[in-house]
């Protein structure tokens, strides 16, 4: 755990060196739990969002996109509900001041007997070497046996503390655990308190009465009072969906793992329309679509994990999450919700609106169902630059850190680099560049040996670097280096455009999808 530690230490200091994540407002001292997407960082960043846009809207002819404003009608936010029940249960430790959410600490604890039992595992697994049967060991072995009981009781009594909303039973298992804060080591806790998360600001000045509005917590709703707009106009049938990307912020109480809890942050969330009746159908063909977008990227199969929810919102009948191995655990990147028809019937209810669809195949109006999927941006970007980063240690003892991104991800798609700054070199070079750049971001390197340029480019997961030398004047030939083999091949320059196509271009991870 300490080493995953270490290198998750190394992938924040690398975002920041490379220019792909700052902390905000970093000369003022930063703002917690707030980041800023440096010159590579964007690039990649907008490539997640193109990779998902597309494979919705293009990929399937009954999915368009909106854009809903952030500031919404503050009844929206009642009515979803959000207003009484988006909150996290809150404590604080009375000797340090600090606070954490009481949840949060349960499920530390809980992952604490869950390492526990790993440990026992592996101090058998070293012992009995080759003849170790590692199920036998678990399902029998007294010390493992009573911790896994202990850990299901303390797992179904938190559940159940959640699933009542029972903050004083939420605190007595913080005392009845011993958990101690982390800062001062004591078990001086306050009682638990609900904090909603939304952030709350004032539109129109206060003279003429200002009406308070929130920052949306989430895009859907954004989605949701559109749905009959885009339905009309669009002349829509069911079954259909809505896709949109943007911005959502939540007042975190505790901001951990870099981009992982932020304040302010990006969705990506498509709301599928159905009949009432048909919603778990497409709950789960929708579970299935979306991993293979996923595994599309060869990140590893093996790196992701469906986590079914054991607790539902009261407005879902199916829930799940999908999680991404990243170096502080499994975490979740995704979540497909079985949504019903709460969202729009809540709506309709505040609104005195009637906002049913008409279906004309069985002649009848009714409230949609809905399948939504939802995934975030930062989630998904933190989980392409985790996997991608590797210290490689090369022949001959040098070591040099490369970012294996998916090459339709990759922030600049190849760099071209003169071998000397002379010798009519860098015209060369530059030609090539404006060749090039209409289709792929391109870089032009001329500082440095050509090993370093290697290095940097290595750095921020350029697939391709192009060198141009002597030889290239005389016969139009330069030198493609592939990032992840470092393979170098003598190729001519107007074969370029084409192989460098076949393998940055997101056509080709789209065609994977179908
Ligand atoms: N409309 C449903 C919804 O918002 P959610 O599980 O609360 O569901 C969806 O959020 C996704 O948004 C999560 O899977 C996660 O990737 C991302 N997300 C949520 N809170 C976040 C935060 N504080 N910082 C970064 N990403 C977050």
């Amino acid at each position: 755990m300490a080493q995953q530690d270490d290198v998750f230490k190394k992938i924040v200091s690398h975002a920041k060196e490379y220019g792909f994540v700052f902390q905000s407002s970093e000369i003022y001292d930063g703002l917690s739990a707030v980041y800023d997407y440096g010159q590579n960082g964007v690039e990649l960043k907008n490539n997640i969002k193109r990779y998902w846009w597309d494979a919705m809207t293009l990929l399937n002819e009954n999915i368009v996109g909106i854009d809903s404003a952030i500031f919404m009608h503050p009844t929206i936010w009642k009515a979803s509900g959000h207003v009484d029940a988006f909150n996290d249960p809150l404590i604080d430790n009375r000797d340090s001041k600090k606070r954490y959410r009481a949840d949060v600490l349960i499920e530390e604890e809980l992952a604490k007997m869950d390492d526990k039992v790993e440990k026992e595992v592996a101090k058998a697994r070293k012992r009995f070497g080759d003849n170790f049967d590692e199920a036998l060991f678990r399902e029998t072995n007294p010390r493992v046996q009573e911790i896994i009981e202990k850990r299901n009781a303390l797992h179904e009594r938190f559940a159940t503390a959640l699933n009542d909303s029972n903050l004083e039973e939420l605190r007595q298992i913080i005392i009845d655990q011993e958990i101690v804060c982390p800062i001062s080591g004591t078990k001086n806790w306050t009682d638990v308190r609900q904090f909603n998360l939304m952030f709350k600001t004032e539109m129109g000045s206060t003279a003429e009465g200002a009406m308070n509005v929130y920052l949306r917590p989430e895009t859907a709703q954004g989605i949701f009072v559109n749905y009959l707009n885009v339905q009309k106009t669009g002349r829509m049938r069911l079954p259909f969906g809505i896709a949109q990307i943007g911005k959502a912020f939540r007042n975190e109480i505790v901001a951990r793992q870099f981009i992982f809890r932020m304040r302010e942050f990006e969705q990506m969330e498509m709301q599928f329309f159905v009949r009432p009746g048909e919603e778990l159908n497409w709950f789960a063909k929708w579970k299935e679509t979306r991993l293979k977008w996923h595994k599309a990227l060869g990140l590893g199969d093996h790196k992701y994990r469906y986590h079914d929810h054991d607790k539902l919102a009261h407005y879902a009948n199916a829930a799940t999450d999908i999680e991404f191995e990243m170096p502080f655990g499994f975490k979740e990147v995704e979540g497909i919700h079985s949504r019903t028809n709460f969202d729009l019937s809540q709506h309709e209810k505040y609104s005195g609106k009637n906002i049913k669809y008409f279906d004309p195949e069985l002649n009848e109006s009714y409230v949609p169902y809905v399948i939504e999927t939802s995934i975030g941006v930062d989630h998904m970007f933190l989980s392409v630059l985790c996997s991608s980063y590797e210290e490689q240690k090369l022949e001959g003892g040098d070591t040099r850190v490369v970012l294996h991104l998916p090459a339709p991800l990759a922030p600049v798609k190849c760099a071209v680099m003169p071998l000397v700054r002379k010798d009519g070199l860098p015209e060369k070079a530059r030609e090539i560049v404006n060749s090039l750049k209409f289709d792929f971001s391109t870089h032009y390197e001329e500082k440095d040996s050509i090993g370093k340029r290697y290095r940097r480019q290595d750095a921020i997961g350029t697939p391709y670097c192009i060198t141009v030398d002597h030889q290239t004047l005389e016969d139009n030939t330069v030198t493609l280096r592939e990032r992840d083999s470092m393979e170098q091949k003598r190729v001519a320059i107007d074969d370029l455009h084409k192989l460098i196509h076949e393998n940055v271009s997101l056509n080709a991870l789209l065609r994977k999808l179908g």
